[in-house]
């Protein structure tokens, strides 16, 4: 009997903390672009006029980071400069799948683009990846 009682306690407390967690990855995952206003950061860079898709930190040096969502390849051929691409590939259009060796390179069929320009490396692509326009404000990089 006892030990009932204590079972069910623990149960509901379990499926309290649960509806709690829930909640709480609503507040800050339920944001799917459109309204900016829940990005701001304290430096009020999204203020400015983007959304907030990096910081320049997340972003090697010589390589760079695809954002599958915004379908965008963010890459710094070098220190300080940033480029944006469209990750998709323009040879099928699948979304470029990795950036490594200096390269932007899709998965499906192999094609390579350079980080610095978009360039075709390797194809079977033959156009390059078109540029995107980014802003760089501070520590973040902003697509307008
Ligand atoms: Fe990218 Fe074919 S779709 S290589």
């Amino acid at each position: 009997m006892t030990m009932g009682s204590t079972r069910r306690t623990v149960l509901t407390t379990g499926a309290a903390g649960t509806a709690a967690l829930l909640m709480g990855c609503g507040e800050y995952g339920g944001d799917d672009g459109g309204d900016t206003t829940e990005r701001s950061s304290p430096g009020g860079t999204a203020a400015d006029g983007g959304e907030e898709l990096a910081k320049t930190a997340d972003i090697p040096v010589g390589g760079g980071k695809i954002f599958d969502e915004q379908e965008i390849v963010v890459t710094q051929p070098a220190e300080g400069d940033f480029k944006a691409f469209s990750a998709v590939c323009t040879h099928m259009g699948c979304i470029v799948s990795s950036v490594s060796d200096g390269t932007i390179d899709c998965a499906c069929h192999g094609s390579k683009f350079k980080v610095a320009d978009g360039a075709v490396v390797h194809g079977p692509a033959t156009e390059p990846l078109p540029a995107e326009k980014i802003t760089v404000a501070g520590n973040s990089i902003l697509r307008p």
